[in-house]
């Protein structure tokens, strides 16, 4: 496995069992820094001072002008908490977890203490699922979701304030296809937007432990060597979009997370339910692909929440079954522990 896949290969055996607090607390962290984020920033540190852990924003990989209010920031963030605490179950610890603890304008989302034993367990037993979670952008198998994984699914958001609509019918996935489409055009025509998200794009070669190699969208060693060029200029833009859209009227079901308000801790909520969600669809072999175009633009963002009858679209996310895809790299805790 290459050094920058290197995170993906924690092994449960290797929890040191008989080590300090410490060491036993950076090991968790090892399945946190696996959470997802857009476009794989991972805007994270983290700091271990006695039995507490310290989730930060790094603001130094926030979005200016893909994500102009840091709000899938915040989602990630929740993502990684998922994945910190499921893990934390796993192991045996019990935790107290207080989001914001220096106030909302705070750099620390969160500050969880751990002690041991374990209470009763506030996830499902999604452990497993933490190395095998992708996010995969190849075209969907026509055949249905079976409704039992759907209701599975739904039951992951069954909680006051959130909301997941599961989209099954043509109407319905080609009116989110069209607001993708128009999304990608505003977009298209955003010079920033463009650079900016072009900055994170990398060759199948790079070595870089962050951003999204071309491999991860399809693009050959020889194609993705441009990658950052041209996936910043019109040509290329606008044939990846043709390409989203008609995966999402082929795909079997697309579905959107919504919420009934819109600040810090929703979104953190959010990225926490929105993770259990993906983890469970792992575990039910449904693959997700995930779009935030269509949400980052009120007008579509709007549009989206009347036609839905929802307040905030949070995350637009097309779903069905594919073969695995190749993970995407991850900075080592060790790159992203802070003293
Ligand atoms: C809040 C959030 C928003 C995302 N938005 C997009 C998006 O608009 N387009 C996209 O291709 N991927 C999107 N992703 C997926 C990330 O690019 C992906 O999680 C990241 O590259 C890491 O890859 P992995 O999920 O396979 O581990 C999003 C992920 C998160 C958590």
């Amino acid at each position: 496995m290459s050094d920058k896949l290197a995170a993906w290969n924690v092994k449960e055996i290797d929890f040191p069992s008989g080590g300090s607090l410490f060491e036993q607390l950076k090991f968790l962290l090892r399945y946190a820094v696996l959470a997802p984020s857009g476009p794989n920033t991972q805007p994270w540190k983290f700091s271990i001072k006695d039995d507490e852990i310290s989730v930060i924003v790094d603001f130094t990989r926030s979005l200016p002008s893909v994500d102009t209010n840091d709000r899938t920031l915040y989602i990630s963030h929740g993502c990684v908490l998922a994945n910190l605490l499921i893990a934390a179950e796993h192991f045996g610890f019990s935790y107290d977890v207080k989001n914001f603890p220096d106030g909302l304008s705070g750099a620390r989302t969160a500050a969880i203490g751990f002690s041991k034993p374990g209470s009763k367990p506030q996830f499902p037993n999604l452990f497993p699922e933490i190395t095998k979670r992708h996010t995969n952008r190849k075209s969907y198998e026509s055949r249905d979701i079976e409704g039992d994984k759907l209701k599975k699914m739904k039951d992951c958001v069954d909680m006051e304030g959130f909301k997941l609509d599961v989209l099954t019918s043509n109407k319905g996935k080609n009116e989110m296809a069209d607001l993708l489409a128009r999304a990608h055009e505003i977009q298209l025509g955003n010079k920033a937007f463009r650079k900016e998200l072009a900055s994170w794009v990398r060759s199948n070669t790079s070595d870089a432990k962050d951003g999204l190699p071309g491999y991860s969208f399809g693009y050959s060693d020889f194609e993705s060597f441009f990658g950052s060029f041209i996936f910043g200029t019109f040509d290329m833009s606008s044939s990846r979009a043709r390409t989203e859209t008609s995966y999402m009227k082929a795909s079997p079901a697309v579905a959107v997370l919504s919420t009934d308000s819109d600040d810090k801790l929703t979104w953190i909520k959010t990225g926490i339910l929105f993770e259990t969600l993906f983890l469970t669809a792992t575990n039910l072999n449904v693959r997700f692909d995930l779009f935030s175009q269509p949400i980052g633009i009120q007008m579509l963002r709007h549009e989206m929440a009347q036609v839905l009858k929802t307040k905030y679209p949070q995350i637009l996310i097309r779903m069905g079954y594919t073969e695995p895809a190749k993970h995407t790299p991850r900075r080592p805790v060790e790159e992203v522990l802070i003293s």
